[in-house]
């Protein structure tokens, strides 16, 4: 993987907990948006402990439907249930020494929230369908994009089992508030995406940077590296220019600049004024009394703001 970007104290602060707690074998619960960089996070703690030379396993728990995913995550037997044609390990015990990561950690069922917990708290399990107990030793790395406590107080998640994931909590700070990580990340990312693609640019442009800076990214980091990838093809020699940004990141991001100062009362009443104009076809007296005010009235506020008509 490439290097994790934290230029922000918001991230700074976030490596810093990781860094410290990957020295332990703590649970550590990642909360965070969707693509914020929980994963990434993830496999920088398992890089950083002694872990770091055994295996680093994933399991989804919100992709696949419960019986799948506990004969995922605990193996099962010969015979467990039909198609079990063979005994098969799970992610677990693919685990052992290494570190599991619970992706989507809210979504576990019941039926393995209590299996979860025992593994934690005894560091055994048994296979579905099978009597022999496997011994493992695994570092847990919860992650989660829902607030995890409301999903306790609903009675949703297991509090005991929260308890013992949520020994050290670190949150991944949504994209929107660490700006100052933008020009790194896309720095980063515009260099991995042209050697992937065999293309020249490499660098962004001035404004295309402001822009990128500017705006609010629902998506994170994800999406961040989505519209670098896009622009590294379509960008036509070595620089990335405003022109190879998605319209949908330049439109928002011009609006978000200009909401960035709030209008003035003038300024909102002569662009509704010329809306209210545009929309009766320049009929005066017709948008008058759309205003509810008289036609000279009207005329007085055209000439003081100058909307020509
Ligand atoms: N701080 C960071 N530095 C470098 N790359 C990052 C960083 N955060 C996220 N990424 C990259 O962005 C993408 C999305 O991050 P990911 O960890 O999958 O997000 P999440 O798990 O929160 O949905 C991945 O390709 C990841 O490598
Ligand atoms: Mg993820």
């Amino acid at each position: 993987m490439s290097e994790l970007i934290a230029q922000s104290a918001a991230m700074r602060e976030a490596v810093r907990l990781a860094s410290r707690v990957a020295e332990t074998d703590a649970n550590v619960l990642v909360t965070g948006e969707s693509g914020a960089g929980k994963d990434a996070l993830a496999l920088f703690i398992h890089r950083q402990s002694r872990r770091a030379r055994q295996s680093f396993v994933k399991i989804d728990c919100a992709a696949l439907p419960n019986e799948l995913l506990e004969a995922e995550l605990f193996g099962y037997e010969r015979g467990a249930f039909t198609g079990a044609t063979q005994a098969k390990p799970g992610r677990l015990e693919a685990a052992h020494r290494g570190t599991l990561v619970l992706d989507e950690i809210a979504h576990l069922s019941t039926d393995a929230q209590a299996k979860l917990l025992r593994v934690i708290e005894r560091r055994e399990f048994e296979r579905l369908g099978g009597r022999r107990t496997v011994r493992v030793d695994a570092r847990l790395v919860a992650l989660t994009n829902v607030d995890l406590d409301d999903a306790v107080r609903r009675r949703a998640f297991r509090p005991d089992l929260f308890f013992r994931l949520n020994v050290v909590r670190i949150h991944v700070p949504p994209l929107r508030e660490r700006h100052e990580d933008v020009a790194q990340l896309a720095r980063q990312f515009s260099k991995a995406y042209a050697v992937k693609h065999g293309r020249a640019a490499r660098q962004l442009s001035r404004a295309a940077l402001a822009l990128l800076e500017s705006y609010e990214w629902p998506g994170n980091v994800r999406e961040l590296a989505h519209v670098l990838e896009r622009a590294v093809i379509v960008c036509e020699d070595e620089r990335i220019e405003v022109s190879d940004l998605p319209e949908a990141v330049r439109t928002a991001a011009a609006l978000q600049s200009r909401r960035a100062r709030r209008p003035t009362l003038a300024e909102l009443e002569a662009e509704y004024i010329a809306e209210t104009l545009a929309a009766m076809r320049g009929n005066k007296s017709a948008a008058a009394r759309a205003l509810g005010i008289s036609r000279k009235n009207l005329y007085e506020k055209i000439a003081r703001y100058g909307l020509e008509v």
